[in-house]
């Protein structure tokens, strides 16, 4: 019998407080900017999920067939009883996982943690049919908040994949893994994958795709703001750009402004105005080089155990250990 239980630990009206503070204070600030968790909406969620079939889109099918090889020794290494997952999304690549713990000792529970409660939901009730024996207890939260969200039950693997660590700036992905080590007991581990740097033309393609679905994904965060806020973009004013900044080591995503306009947004009681061609930067998506992504597993508190890359060092999946 499966067991689907979530906790909300961010509220609708939490979440709403927060989407209020980001908008007053990212569209004053100069450089314009919003973070990128305003993407995933239910639309942006189904947007992410079709960015993943693209064929521009290498991360998810790289980390797929990346796991299909680790999988095994991940459960063997991590002697993981709970499996947490941050930004767990469809949970789609998961079940490469919790299949080989299946075949391993068995999980006795998988905790999927996003800010999207309905992603949550959709991938549990899914699992529940793959894999009806496995609880599933959902954590409706804020993956920079793990020390508060992260649940406290067995020896746990702590699941972050994507390359959704590199949505983090510097700081708070440092910040973001000494709070994991902190929340975690000596000898449980960290899964992490992260994109590494590779030919700028690939990395950019797959950020700006043939079809257009990224541009619709970027300009959902308008779409957002539109429906939570009653703002009155018009996303179609705004362009979709993707740069590789080689020197923060990172894809950038913006909008741009295609003609001057002011845009109302009635909830914060504020009028912004974007002058002709003005960016407003809508994520960042940080690219590593294995050695430096080492040392900031070091700093924070964790010894790299394990390290898996595809032919073309395009992706990898990192296993490390908190350190005791
Ligand atoms: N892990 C999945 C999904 C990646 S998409 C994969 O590898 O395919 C990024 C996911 O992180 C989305 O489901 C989004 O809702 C979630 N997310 C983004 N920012 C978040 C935050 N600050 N806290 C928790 N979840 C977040
Ligand atoms: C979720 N995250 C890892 C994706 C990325 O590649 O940075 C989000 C994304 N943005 C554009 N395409 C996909």
């Amino acid at each position: 019998m499966t067991t689907t239980l979530v906790d909300v630990h961010l509220t609708e009206a939490d979440l709403e407080a927060q989407l209020r503070a980001d908008v007053v204070a990212g569209l004053a600030a100069v450089p314009k900017s919003l973070p990128p968790k305003w993407f995933y909406d239910q639309r942006g969620g189904e947007l992410f999920d079709a960015i993943t079939r693209l064929p521009e889109y290498y991360p998810t099918r790289t980390e797929r067939a990346l796991l299909t090889r680790a999988a095994p020794e991940i459960a063997a290494a991590s002697k993981a009883t709970t499996l947490v997952e941050l930004g767990s999304g469809s949970s789609e690549k998961t079940r490469l996982l919790l299949t080989a713990f299946a075949e391993h000792e068995g999980l006795e529970m998988y905790v999927p943690q996003d800010v999207s409660e309905s992603s949550i939901r959709f991938a549990a009730d899914a699992l529940a049919i793959e894999f009806p024996d496995l609880p599933v207890r959902g954590v409706v939260g804020d993956f920079t908040d793990t020390t508060a969200t992260l649940p406290r039950a067995g020896h746990r693997l702590v699941a972050f994949l994507g390359g959704t660590i590199g949505n983090l700036e510097p700081d708070a992905r440092a910040a973001f893994l000494h709070g994991v080590a902190e929340a975690l007991d000596p000898g449980e581990c960290l899964l992490v994958g992260i994109g590494l740097v590779t030919d700028p033309a690939v990395m950019i393609a797959a950020y700006d795709d043939e079809e257009g679905v990224t541009a619709e994904f970027n300009r959902n965060v308008l779409h957002v703001l539109n429906r939570r806020l009653g703002a009155d973009f018009d996303p179609r004013m705004f362009e979709h750009v993707a740069l590789w900044d080689a020197a923060h080591s990172w894809i950038e995503m913006r909008l741009r402004a295609r003609r001057e306009m002011q845009v109302r947004i009635p909830a914060v009681g504020t009028v912004v105005d974007f002058a002709a061609g003005e960016e407003l930067r809508t994520e960042v998506s940080a690219k590593f080089m294995l050695d430096g992504f080492g040392g900031e597993l070091t700093a924070a508190g964790f010894d790299p155990a394990h390290t898996w890359t595809d032919e073309a060092s395009r992706f990898a999946l990192v296993l490390a250990r908190r350190r005791g």
